[in-house]
């Protein structure tokens, strides 16, 4: 490929690729996304490569892997166009049914479309499905249509002009002003606002500036970022380019955690394509601006995403945060004023370029423009990411978007803001989603983690599970978060183990208010928001775990017990085949008892009791009744050859 050297050669370059895309030609799009290639989208396009030609359509159909659409929970998803056809939980077996009945005869293959599960009704295209058609996808919507290997696709969608029209149109101080215009807030859990850091970036006196990716994405569940790495990694180099001509710097860092092999592979690659096409390197498109980029590998460190720890962790030092100010606009990367901006910020960046600032910032709330990319995900029925317009509420994004509750369960509280963050309970499902209002219910918008909680999920050990990942993340170096979670993980513990005591609540409000108030990084002073959220909304249930001894949920394995009632046992001896600490005793003909001097409390024997049964009882916070006697345990059966049905209650009790 020629280097291209005007925006006049992007754009012949751009109605070349066009020119030789015949329009009518059908398009697979197979989603490669990891989420997908773990459930077979690698198999599923060798498929449609191998039946596309037994089936000699291989000159009018393109077949490509491409970006994470979002509705995982769906994968793999393949989309076809030009009608916009989208077939779920695809297998390679489905292949080639769709290429003659939908490439060849423009039929449906029904049972791959979206049902409603209420209405029954079908929904063919994506944008028809109502996961999809809640949202606003002005950036992973792409995804779908781009294989992120293949910088013609991104150029294809007019990728990399928004570049173009900053290095001859705009001088590098009316970009600042468009950013600041626009209101975009960093996307990587601070919320500040993106122009304003590149302004104290480009008026602070350097020779040399640099601009970094933050790719680190540590928050357990969370992959909005990976999701854009590895489906449109140009989105975030041509912001990243613009980010260092408006700030004036001439080098720039991804920081990728080493986890996200697929993500540094297509970050890679992405590179050395926008050099290739003189889009990246010396002379961009002739502009005489300069800028090259390097990637690092995060070795999944959580504390690492905090910038300043980043910063260490770049220059090879061990990555602990220090105190801010200088804040790195002016003392960043060795020294030297350095802007750091999430994944999700950079994406924004061409979009703002390209349609304006009051395009972007008609998404969103007052205060808060533009959409954000959530990972929805824990007990709800669709879990995947999904982009909203800021200002969307809780409800419509776990109801509208998310389908409820599976198992027809209660909701009961949903946890925004990665490990960090807090948990709203149903009172407060209205709110709407932007940074202000996330903070004022007590949680954070962080960079986008949604887990959402059914009834059977113990608030008290939601709060330790937390405080567990965020001590063992801590790098220790201020006293306040190193004690100060690790104290709240162990009271927490305690009380989740039936050992809480009179006053464990107050130390642990004491606590938290003392370790947000003195810890030196953002780790200390979000930890406490998971204990203080909980105690905030929850707080009965701690009450109850310290005072009856009693789990209400019934999750805290410490405090639940398991036993078999013998009326209802059906003697089907699964429970004794299947029990892992060889607790339950039982036989054909014998009721079955759980020993519970060796039950481990696994919860496996109420797990799989047949539900014809139900007959393992779990409680909490009351004594176990004492097994029947040897003697009465003797289950006489009929012969019957419907012998399920009969063989409860078949108990002789002499
Ligand atoms: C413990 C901790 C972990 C963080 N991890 C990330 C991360 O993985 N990705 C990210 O973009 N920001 C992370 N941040 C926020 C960064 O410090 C910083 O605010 C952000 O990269 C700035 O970019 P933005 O303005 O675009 O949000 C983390 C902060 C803390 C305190
Ligand atoms: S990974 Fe394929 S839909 Fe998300």
């Amino acid at each position: 490929m020629a280097m291209i050297n005007s925006p006049a050669e992007l754009e012949r370059h751009r109605q070349d690729i066009l020119s030789k895309r015949n329009p009518g030609a059908t398009r697979i799009s197979i989603c490669a996304g990891a989420g997908c290639l773990a459930t077979g989208a690698g198999k599923i396009i060798a498929a449609f490569g191998q039946e596309v030609e037994k089936q000699g359509l291989q000159c009018d159909t393109h077949i490509k892997g491409t970006g994470c659409p979002g509705f995982c929970e769906r994968g793999p998803v393949v989309v076809i166009e030009p009608d916009d056809i989208c077939y779920l939980q695809v297998t390679p077996n489905d292949v080639p049914e769709i290429v003659s009945r939908t490439i060849k005869e423009k039929k449906l293959v029904d049972r791959l479309l979206y049902v409603d599960p209420d209405s029954g009704e079908k929904a063919v295209r994506e944008a028809d499905i109502p996961f999809y058609k809640n949202q606003a996808r002005n950036i992973i919507g792409n995804n779908i249509k781009i294989d992120p290997k293949c910088i013609e696709d991104y150029l294809a969608l007019g990728g990399y002009s928004a570049l173009a029209k900053v290095l001859f149109q705009m001088t590098p101080e009316q970009v600042v002003e468009e950013i600041k215009k626009s209101k975009l807030r960093g996307r990587g859990g601070g919320g500040f606002p993106t122009g304003i850091k590149w302004e104290a970036a480009r008026n602070a006196p350097a020779d040399v500036k640099y601009v970094i990716v933050n790719a680190d994405e540590g928050d357990p569940g969370a992959f909005m970022d990976r999701a854009v790495l590895e489906g449109n990694p140009h989105s975030i180099l041509e912001g990243l380019i613009i980010g260092a001509y408006a700030i004036g710097s001439h080098e720039g860092y991804i920081y990728v955690r080493q986890e996200y092999p697929l993500a540094l592979e297509n970050v890679g690659i992405a590179i050395k394509q926008a050099v290739e096409h003189g889009l990246l390197g010396a002379n961009i498109l002739g502009s005489g601006f300069d800028f090259n980029v390097k990637v690092h590998r995060g070795a999944g460190a959580f504390v690492c995403g905090e910038e300043t720890a980043l910063l260490l962790s770049l220059e090879g030092k061990p990555g602990e945060p220090r105190a801010r100010p200088p804040y790195p606009a002016t003392k960043g990367l060795w020294g030297r004023p350095t802007n750091i901006n999430n994944v999700e910020t950079w994406a924004n960046v061409p979009l703002i370029v390209n349609n304006g600032a009051d395009w972007f910032s008609q998404f969103g709330t007052e205060k808060s423009k533009g959409t954000k990319i959530f990972s929805l995900v824990g007990k709800i029925k669709n879990t995947g990411l999904v982009e909203i317009p800021m200002g969307v509420t809780l409800r419509d994004i776990i109801y509208k978007i998310g389908d409820g509750i599976p198992g027809g369960k209660k909701f009961k509280a949903v946890q925004t803001g990665g490990p960090a963050g807090g948990c709203i309970p149903a009172a407060h499902l209205d709110i709407a989603v932007d940074f202000d209002e996330l903070t004022k219910a007590g949680a954070i918008m962080g960079s986008g983690g949604m887990i959402v909680m059914d009834e059977d999920t113990c608030m008290v050990d939601v709060a330790r599970y937390f405080l567990n990942f965020l001590s063992e993340e801590s790098c220790g170096k201020c006293s306040p978060c190193r004690e100060g979670v690790k104290r709240m993980h162990q009271i927490l513990t305690n009380i989740t183990e039936g050992q809480g005591k009179e006053g464990d609540i107050e130390l642990l409000e004491e606590l938290a208010l003392s370790t947000r108030s003195a810890s030196l990084c953002a780790l200390g002073r979000s930890a406490p928001n998971p204990v203080l959220s909980t105690l905030r909304y929850f707080r009965d249930e701690y009450e109850t775990h310290i005072r009856d001894k009693r789990c209400p949920s019934h999750s805290c394995k410490e405090l639940v017990s398991y036993y078999i009632d013998p009326d209802r046992c059906g003697a089907c001896r699964i429970c004794p085949r299947e029990c892992t600490s060889g607790a339950i005793i039982g036989d054909k003909n014998l009721i079955h008892v759980i020993d519970q001097a060796l039950c481990n409390k696994c919860g496996t024997c109420f797990e799989i009791c047949p539900s014809r049964f139900g007959a393992v009882i779990r409680i909490s916070g009351e004594p176990v009744p004492a097994p029947i006697p040897e003697e009465m345990r003797i289950i006489v059966r009929k012969k019957n050859p419907k012998r399920e049905k009969q063989d409860v209650g078949n108990l002789v009790t002499n």
